[in-house]
């Protein structure tokens, strides 16, 4: 039961990692009148989004009785606030992290700050033996390496990649750098103590969620404030939002609940290798389906190569790929 529920978790996640690329590519190739969506609402409608779908799960998981949903969310969230409190650090590094990558993008070019980014599988591998006492086989940390590999391979700067890079300084890029790495850091971080308290305390997974969105939201909240207020209050909370946007929400929302379920039935290294098959997907289907991915002769030779590994190629692909 628990095998099924770890690969229906990972194969969804990485349906759902998949559609929310392309969706999120598709939405940006579209001209649009009037105010463009602010991000920061999307981040807290998403948080909204997730706690109202575990909350349906607990009340299913409660034998639909609304009577039996209040007593639990009562006993396990409102009457333990020191339990409740725990997913507050989670919520903050996460947060903290959303708020880095900006960060980073905004200092690198997205297809360096892509590759950069997947070095949270290692980081996250080196939090799970640390925190979890994981152990990890020889085949495992090798992937791991190649992965390293192929990451610092793709950070050789191409033909195409030197003009880009000229136009931005090299302070800019050691800002953009050290947010990246950052980030890797606590997405490591974050994941493997959400973990932590999914597989050491009772607590099921939807609950933990609700007070992991609970945080969110505030976070979130705080950050529209910050960054969006006066926009919020000139054009609205819902300003720019189309079906669209409804759709990456969702899918960003439904996201949050699937990490979570990988998490509790598989794990979080696991996690990465799946998102990683996603970029996978994404690319095949850009290039086959949407053909607005082509490769370069030279990558297009690497494509070929048998004896590199797969995880060289994604990163080569990932490097091809700007958001
Ligand atoms: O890049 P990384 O894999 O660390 O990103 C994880 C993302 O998943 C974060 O944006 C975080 O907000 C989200 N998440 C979630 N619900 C969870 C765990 C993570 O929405 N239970």
């Amino acid at each position: 039961m628990s095998a099924n529920l770890k690969y229906l978790s990972l194969g969804i996640l990485v349906f759902q990692t998949t559609s929310l690329v392309l969706t999120m590519r598709y939405s940006r190739t579209l001209k649009e009148d009037g105010p463009r969506y602010l991000s920061s609402t999307a981040v807290v409608i998403a948080e909204l989004l997730k706690i109202i779908a575990c909350i349906i799960l607990v009340y299913k998981d409660s034998k639909c009785s609304l009577r039996a949903l209040n007593r639990v969310l009562h006993d396990e969230i409102l009457n333990k606030p020191m339990e409740t409190l725990k997913l507050a650090i989670p919520s903050g590094i996460y947060t903290l992290q959303n708020n880095l990558l900006y960060v980073a993008l905004s200092n690198l070019d997205a297809a360096t700050y892509q590759v950069t980014y997947q070095l949270k599988i290692l980081t996250t591998a080196l939090f799970s033996v640390s925190m979890l006492s994981k152990k990890l086989g020889l085949y495992q940390w090798l992937s791991l390496v190649i992965l390293m590999a192929g990451v610092t391979f793709v950070q050789w700067p191409s033909d195409s990649q030197e003009s880009s890079s000229k136009e931005l300084s090299a302070g800019s890029q050691f800002v953009g750098l050290m947010a990246v790495l950052t980030a890797c850091f606590s997405s490591g971080f974050a994941g493997v103590y959400f973990e932590k308290i999914l597989k050491e305390t009772k607590q099921s997974v939807w609950i933990r969620n609700i007070q992991l969105g609970s945080f969110g939201s505030i976070f979130g909240l705080m950050g529209v404030y910050i960054y969006d207020g006066e926009l919020v209050s000139k054009n609205g909370f819902f300003q720019g939002y189309n079906k669209l946007t409804w759709i990456v929400v969702v899918l960003q929302a439904l996201g949050g609940l699937v990490i979570a379920a990988v998490i509790k039935y598989a794990d979080n290294i696991l996690k990465g290798f799946a998102t990683s098959l996603s970029i996978i997907l994404s690319t095949l289907i850009s290039y086959f389906w949407l053909q607005d991915f082509v490769p370069t002769r030279q990558k297009a030779k690497l494509w070929g190569y048998s004896t590199l590994s797969t995880k060289i190629k994604i990163a080569f692909i990932l490097k091809e790929l700007a958001f």
